[in-house]
């Protein structure tokens, strides 16, 4: 799998991502080991998890899936080969609701412990918190930096000008920042106002910070969960909007042009972008897995990505 670099980092990493919120909960071990594995097989390095996956699954109290992947780390002894991106998601069962020092630091120390493992590649703040002084939050993560905790942090779901705010007190104390950010995003743009909110899209004002600052965008939910290809998952309303048909029949126009899916061009789009995106999936089962990491194989011309691009534009112009 092809490799690119993360941000500025100097670093390079897979140039697409796991996702595992399922894994341990939906996915049993078994099922959820066989996924990496193939992951791994296609080349992949680059994990993505949370402490509070999955929280949002009835089976689910948090800590799941890093659990999982702390197993199959162990069992398969390829820890240094991987870069391990996990995340401090809060207010939920006992950890404390905001990104207090004190918070991020503890739930470091529990996420080195289910994932077993004395360092994680990317700390992640898995949502923004308003109510604590960006201050306290960059300087913990700071200091599990210079702890050797972690390597890099990143921003999840953050809003451009705050990323902006955190990059200027971290420049001030001579601190480490954000240094990439994970974001809500597919190739169908959400409607004007649309409002995910805890969640955050990739917007115009998002990119074209990221974009000037060097931090990679890593697009998550980038399948729409399968809505692209299932007749039981129709596109959700928010992605309903005047620019819709046209961006579906383009993008099944592309799928056809190269014998490939549609959920195959979407992550090829984001791939092929300039910087490039680097897109967080996911798969439930082998035959998804396969599918999706067919991606890597696709080639977009110039003239196909202009017009996956443009696709809609004048309806709604909104481009990622
Ligand atoms: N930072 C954040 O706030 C945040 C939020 C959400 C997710 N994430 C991360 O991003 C990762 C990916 O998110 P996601 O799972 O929402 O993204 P996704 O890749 O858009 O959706 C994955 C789901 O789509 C369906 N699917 C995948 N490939 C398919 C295929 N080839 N054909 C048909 N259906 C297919 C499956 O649904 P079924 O299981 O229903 O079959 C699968 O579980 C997560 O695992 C997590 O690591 C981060």
């Amino acid at each position: 799998m092809k490799k690119i670099q993360l941000s500025q980092t100097g670093v390079e990493v897979s140039c697409l991502s796991l996702g595992t919120l399922r894994f341990g909960t939906r996915n049993t071990y078994e099922e959820s080991a066989q996924l990496i594995d193939m992951y791994i097989e296609a080349g992949g390095r680059f994990i993505d998890t949370a402490n509070s996956y999955d929280r949002w699954c009835d089976e689910g109290k948090g800590g799941e899936s890093e659990v999982t992947i702390g197993r199959w780390l162990r069992e398969r002894g390829l820890r240094d080969r991987l870069f391990i991106a996990t995340k401090v998601g809060f207010g939920y069962q006992d950890v404390p609701d905001g990104l207090a020092a004190s918070t991020i630091i503890s739930e470091c120390e529990h996420s080195l412990r289910k994932l077993g493992t004395d360092r994680i590649d990317l700390f992640y703040a898995h949502k923004d918190d308003n109510n604590t002084p960006l201050e306290e939050t960059l300087s913990a993560f700071n200091k599990l930096v210079t702890d050797g905790k972690i390597r890099f942090f990143g921003a999840s779901n953050y809003l451009a000008w705050r990323l902006a705010d955190a990059d200027a007190i971290a420049a001030k104390n001579g601190w480490a920042s954000f240094t990439c950010v994970e974001q809500r995003c597919t190739y169908l743009r959400p409607n004007p106002g649309a409002d995910f909110s805890p969640q955050q899209i990739v917007e115009r004002n998002l990119t074209s910070y990221c974009d000037a600052r060097g931090k990679t965008i890593l697009p998550y939910t980038p399948l729409l969960r399968g809505a692209y290809v299932r007749s039981d998952r129709p596109i959700p309303s928010p992605y309903r909007g005047p620019d819709t048909d046209a961006r579906i029949s383009v993008l099944h126009e592309v799928a056809r042009e190269l014998g490939a899916t549609a959920n195959q061009v979407v992550l090829a789009w984001m791939m092929h972008r300039q910087p490039p995106l680097l897109p967080v999936f996911s798969a439930r089962n082998p035959e998804q897995m396969k599918e999706n990491l067919g991606a890597l194989d696709i080639v977009l011309s110039a003239e196909q990505m202009e017009r996956l691009d443009r696709a809609g534009s004048c309806l709604n112009d909104e481009p990622v």
